[in-house]
This record gives structure tokens, C-alpha cells and sequence, in this order.
């Protein structure tokens, strides 16, 4: 029957829960900020284009807290887009697309000076990942990521100008006047903002790492267990616990042998990435699992870079990089 169908249209879609489902969480329930910066501040929307929006919405900003929405439809975003825009009701700027003439070396030397104690040296962005916890409270904003290929693709040389020029009144982030910066230097700053596009270099995908770390040798379990508590320490960490897999579920006395489990960490490593990042802790302390099975010992290790996936955050990719190196150095002792 027709009549049950509903029109396709953006405005039969409710842009305020799609925005409550998929964005309040980081950016406040009214977009006054949170964990994600504010996006109802009179600041922001003067300078921000629905196309800027648009595009930070479906790239996000890999490597960084904000994540990408490639499951909404086209719909969606703009029934969020619109919702945002609600809140001002100022209509959206348009800006020519001619690019701007800067020079890129010399507005390196200024954005060292001016912008990289906010912003990062090389703009890697503000420490601290907008996770709760992971900062100290009386820095209410992370400055952005603007060496982020999100935000790169998303803004045009004249949006970032005109941030520049205006500052975003209600944050930190100040206008070129009060940063002592004439027209030629904030043009100076954008050409050497576009040209991180080809300076960063690229963290290798955790998505193409492999989910475990695994080597296979012909040791006892005994042995094994043994090889890799030595290791465990040869490379600084502690020994917490060995445990049979089917221990407390039997009993004592009556646990499979075959099955280990090494548990280990290191004071500094676990303070150092619970630092960085809170949500690091359901992979903490490291383990090693040790199975015999068909005349073989496998031992095994989660790939912690691999885990860093789900974070989206990429210091937390560094440290877990690091980790698994630390593992394959101690599965590759073991496992003589
Ligand atoms: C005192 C700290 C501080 C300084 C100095 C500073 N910024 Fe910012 N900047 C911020 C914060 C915080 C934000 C986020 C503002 C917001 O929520 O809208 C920001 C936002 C921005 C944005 C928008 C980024 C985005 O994702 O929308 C750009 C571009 C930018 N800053 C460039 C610069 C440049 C270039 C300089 C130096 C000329 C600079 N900033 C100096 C703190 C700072
Ligand atoms: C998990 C938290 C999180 C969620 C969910 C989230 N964001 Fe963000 N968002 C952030 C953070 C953090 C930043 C700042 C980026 C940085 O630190 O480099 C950001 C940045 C942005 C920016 C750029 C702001 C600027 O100053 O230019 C926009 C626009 C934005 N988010 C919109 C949205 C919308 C719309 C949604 C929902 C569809 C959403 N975000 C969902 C955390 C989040």
C-alpha cells in the first residue's frame, strides 16, 4: 500500500537523533564540546563550510579520537549537518577556490613560534587523546591534529585562513592579531599548514597487521614456560603469574599441563600507556599463551599494534608498535 511507504527526503529524517545516536557523546548533548571540540560556538560555524563538515564527517580524523561515519547515508549527514547548523541559524560561508600564495619555509619558522606549542611541532596536534582521564582537566580542549589527512582533505586553504584570521572566540585558539601576524605571514602559515599533505610520514595500517603473533617449536610446554620467563626478564619486564589455562576449573593437582599461560608487565610501560590512553588496560598485563597440540608447542601472543585499531588513536599505535616488538623478541627467545 503506498501510503506506508515514506518519502525519501532529508527533511523527513531527524538530524537532532542522529546527531544525539552518533555525535553527542564527544561533542555535548547542545555541541558545546566535551572530549570532541565544540561545534555550536558562533566562531566556528562562521568559518565552517556544510562541504568541510561534510568531509570531516565521513573521513573523521584517522589517528586521533575523532572516528569516520561511512555507514550513515548521504541523507544522514546532511539531516545532521542541518541540525548543527540550527543552532545559529548564520548561513554557511562561501570562499573562492583560487589557492593562496604563502611561503611555506617561512611560515614553518612562525608555526614553530606561534602555533606549535598548541598544535604540535609538525602539527601532529595537542597531547593527550580527548579521552577523559588521559588529560589534565584544566586543559578543556585538545588543539586538532592539522597534520591529520582528515583534516587536510576536509579544509580548504581559505577556511584555514579564515580561522586563522578570526581565531575561534570560546577556545584557545587565538586570531592572527593577537598572535602578532600580519596578512602575508598568516598566508605564510596556510602554504606551510598544506604542506604537511607531503611531509608526514604515514604510520604503517594496524588494519594490515596480523590479529596474533605466533611461533611453533618442538619444546615442552615445561620448557617453553621456563624459556619465556627468562626472556620476560632479559628484556626488562616482570614476571607476574604462570598459570595453567584450566586452573580453578579442576581440581588442584589435576590441571592440564599442556596449557600456560605467562603473564608479565613492566611499571613503566603499563604507566606510560595507561597515560596515553585509559582504555589500553583491557589488554594489560601482557600474556603469552603456551598449548602443546599434535606433538608441537605453539606460543602465542594478541598482536598489540593490531588491537590499536579499535582505538583510532596514534600515539596508542606507537606504544603498541613497541609492544610487539617486545613480544617478538621474547616469542623468538623462547621458542630455541
Ligand atoms: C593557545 C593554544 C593555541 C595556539 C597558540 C594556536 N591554536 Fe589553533 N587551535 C587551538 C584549539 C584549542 C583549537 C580548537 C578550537 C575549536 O574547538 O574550535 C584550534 C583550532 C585550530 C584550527 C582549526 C582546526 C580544526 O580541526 O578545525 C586551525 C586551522 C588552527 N587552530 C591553526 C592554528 C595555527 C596555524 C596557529 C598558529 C598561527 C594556531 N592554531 C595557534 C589552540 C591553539
Ligand atoms: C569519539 C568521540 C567523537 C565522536 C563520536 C565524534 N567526534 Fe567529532 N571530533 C572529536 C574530536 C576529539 C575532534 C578533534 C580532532 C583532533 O583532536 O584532531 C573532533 C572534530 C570534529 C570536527 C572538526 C571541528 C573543527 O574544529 O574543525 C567536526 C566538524 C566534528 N568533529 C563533527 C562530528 C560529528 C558531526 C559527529 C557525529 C556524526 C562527530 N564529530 C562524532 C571527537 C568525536
Amino acid at each position: 500500500m503506498v501510503w506506508l511507504i515514506a518519502p525519501a527526503s532529508a527533511s523527513h529524517l531527524d538530524g537532532r537523533s542522529l546527531y544525539e545516536e552518533n555525535c553527542a557523546a564527544c561533542h555535548g548533548l547542545r555541541g558545546f564540546g566535551g572530549v570532541g571540540v565544540p561545534l555550536a560556538l558562533e566562531g566556528f560555524q562562521r568559518v565552517v563550510t556544510d562541504e568541510y563538515l561534510r568531509k570531516t564527517i565521513r573521513l573523521g580524523r584517522p589517528g586521533r579520537v575523532m572516528p569516520s561515519f561511512t555507514r550513515l547515508s548521504d541523507e544522514e549527514v546532511n539531516a545532521i549537518i542541518a541540525y548543527v547548523r540550527s543552532w545559529n541559524d548564520l548561513p554557511p560561508p562561501h570562499y573562492p577556490d583560487t589557492p593562496l600564495r604563502g611561503d611555506a619555509e617561512r611560515g614553518k619558522s612562525l608555526f614553530t613560534n606561534k602555533c606549535a606549542a598548541c598544535h604540535g611541532l609538525n602539527g601532529y596536534g595537542g597531547q593527550g587523546t580527548g579521552v577523559t582521564f588521559s588529560r589534565p582537566r584544566e586543559a578543556p580542549l585538545i588543539a586538532p591534529a592539522l597534520n591529520n589527512p582528515g583534516f587536510l582533505a576536509a579544509a580548504s586553504d581559505a577556511m584555514i585562513r579564515q580561522t586563522l584570521l578570526n581565531g575561534r572566540k570560546g577556545t584557545p585558539m587565538p586570531s592572527a592579531k593577537e598572535l602578532g601576524l600580519s596578512k602575508q605571514d598568516v598566508n605564510d602559515v596556510v602554504a606551510y599548514v598544506r604542506s604537511f599533505a607531503t611531509r608526514t610520514p604515514s604510520l604503517s595500517a594496524p588494519e594490515n597487521e596480523p590479529v596474533y603473533l605466533m611461533v611453533e617449536t618442538d619444546i615442552s610446554v615445561e620448557q617453553a614456560v621456563e624459556n619465556v620467563k627468562r626472556a620476560v626478564l632479559g628484556v626488562n619486564f616482570r614476571l607476574i603469574r604462570v598459570q595453567y589455562l584450566n586452573q580453578g576449573l579442576v581440581p588442584e593437582g589435576q590441571e592440564n599441563h599442556n596449557q600456560a599461560i605467562v603473564y608479565f608487565c613492566n611499571f613503566d610501560f603499563l604507566y606510560e600507556a595507561l597515560a596515553i590512553d585509559p582504555r589500553i588496560g583491557i589488554f594489560l598485563p601482557c600474556r603469552i599463551t603456551i598449548v602443546r597440540e599434535g606433538g608441537r608447542t605453539l606460543l602465542m601472543a594478541v598482536n598489540p599494534k593490531r588491537m590499536s585499531v579499535i582505538f583510532n588513536n596514534s600515539e596508542l599505535t606507537r606504544a603498541c608498535g613497541e609492544m610487539k616488538g617486545i613480544y617478538e623478541q621474547i616469542l623468538d627467545e623462547a621458542s630455541l
